[in-house]
């Protein structure tokens, strides 16, 4: 099936699945009863790709290639302008084929002119593919994604996943840019998460299981091939996080995605110790369904229910949240116990 009808069914598809939560319910945080913090002092900054940024969030990677997704695109750059966020774009592969594809890229640039964006290819790209990916967008930094069981529910998608640690390794050490290599939704395991890190990646985005789920899109895309049970592979994202932090420990970058939609789910990964927080299903159902401004009211919804999360823990910046006690109970503590690994005490 061409890209194009592809880009689109998945839009429309996804937009009739149910919005996954991730789940983050082992994580618990303690109630601290005097926090000494003024809430006006309260700020979200961090630091990605040796940038600066506002706030922890960013949109992540979704669309580009069709004129919906061109549509979409550029909504979901005015709110990411208005909300001063990094943004992502979906796979530029399409674009580079076809250069009748690229304004639905471009258009991005155009709206929001002085904003970060980030390019985006498959692991399949070559460092000559990820140089023009990041130029046609003036792309402040390029996301690989990793996507092996979607491509496998596909009719039509790769069979062999050869090279690909190779090829970002290639492109890691000779692109000007900063590389994140991100799942789409089975998250990252500690053990590749180590050889990501060897490769040289600037950060990894965990992509892990309980928002989109493109095994389940895929399925009712090709009209169900896979049985039941394995829609619900992957490693969830709290999960995920706790691993790829226990592989990385701070030589990289890493950004909580997959399922992050609650301002309470985005606490928790920030105390875990995630660097940013990557919107995808949720805002595109937002833009969608409801418009930018909606968008751009739940950003700030978002942004101010975190505020009031970090004073109630005692913090008043993320790196004074990630210092806060916590519990990790249930299904989580005994996967940690079972891998052995440890929640530092200065994450
Ligand atoms: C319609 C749609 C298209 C997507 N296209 C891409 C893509 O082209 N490249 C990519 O890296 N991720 C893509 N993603 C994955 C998201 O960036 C994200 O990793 C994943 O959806 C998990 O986050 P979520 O649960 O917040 O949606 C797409 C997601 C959706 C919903």
């Amino acid at each position: 099936m061409p890209r194009f009808n592809r880009k689109d069914q998945h839009i429309l598809i996804g937009l009739k699945q149910k919005r996954g939560l991730a789940d983050f319910s082992d994580i618990h945080f303690i109630h601290n009863c005097l926090p000494e913090r003024d809430l006006n002092e309260v700020n979200l900054k961090t630091r990605l790709h040796g940038v600066d940024l506002g706030s922890p969030f960013f949109i992540n990677a979704l669309t580009g290639g069709t004129p919906l997704a061109g549509r979409i695109n550029a909504a979901l750059a005015l709110a990411a302008r208005e909300c001063n966020l990094p943004m992502a774009l979906g796979s530029q592969a399409i674009a580079l084929e076809n250069p009748a594809a690229v304004n639905s890229f471009r258009i991005v640039r155009k709206i929001n002119p002085k904003g970060i964006l980030w390019a985006n290819l498959g692991s399949y790209a070559t460092l000559e593919m990820a140089r023009r990916a990041v130029e046609m967008i003036d792309a402040a930094a390029l996301q690989i994604h990793l996507n092996v069981p979607q491509e496998l529910a596909m009719k039509e998608g790769d069979r062999c996943f050869r090279g690909a640690l190779e090829r970002i390794g290639r492109i890691a050490g000779a692109l000007s840019k900063p590389v994140v290599v991100k799942e789409v939704g089975f998250g990252i395991a500690r053990e590749q998460a180590l050889l990501l890190l060897e490769a040289g990646v600037a950060a990894i985005d965990v992509g892990g299981r309980g928002g989109t789920n493109f095994l389940a899109l895929e399925n009712r895309r090709s009209r169900r091939i896979l049985s039941r049970e394995i829609l619900s592979w992957g490693i969830p994202t709290a999960i995920s996080l706790i691993e790829v932090l226990d592989a990385v420990k701070g030589e990289a970058g890493v950004i909580a995605g997959g399922g992050m939609c609650s301002s309470y789910n985005i606490a928790r990964a920030l105390a875990l110790g995630a660097d940013a927080v990557g919107l995808a299903g949720y805002p595109l159902q937002l833009i969608l369904r409801k418009g930018p401004r909606a968008l751009i009211r739940a950003i700030g919804k978002l942004e101010e229910e975190l505020r009031l999360l970090m004073l109630m823990t005692g913090s008043s910046s993320l790196p004074e949240l990630r210092r806060v006690p916590l519990v990790i109970t249930g299904f989580t503590r005994e996967w940690m116990e079972s891998r052995q690994i440890k929640l530092p005490e200065s994450r």
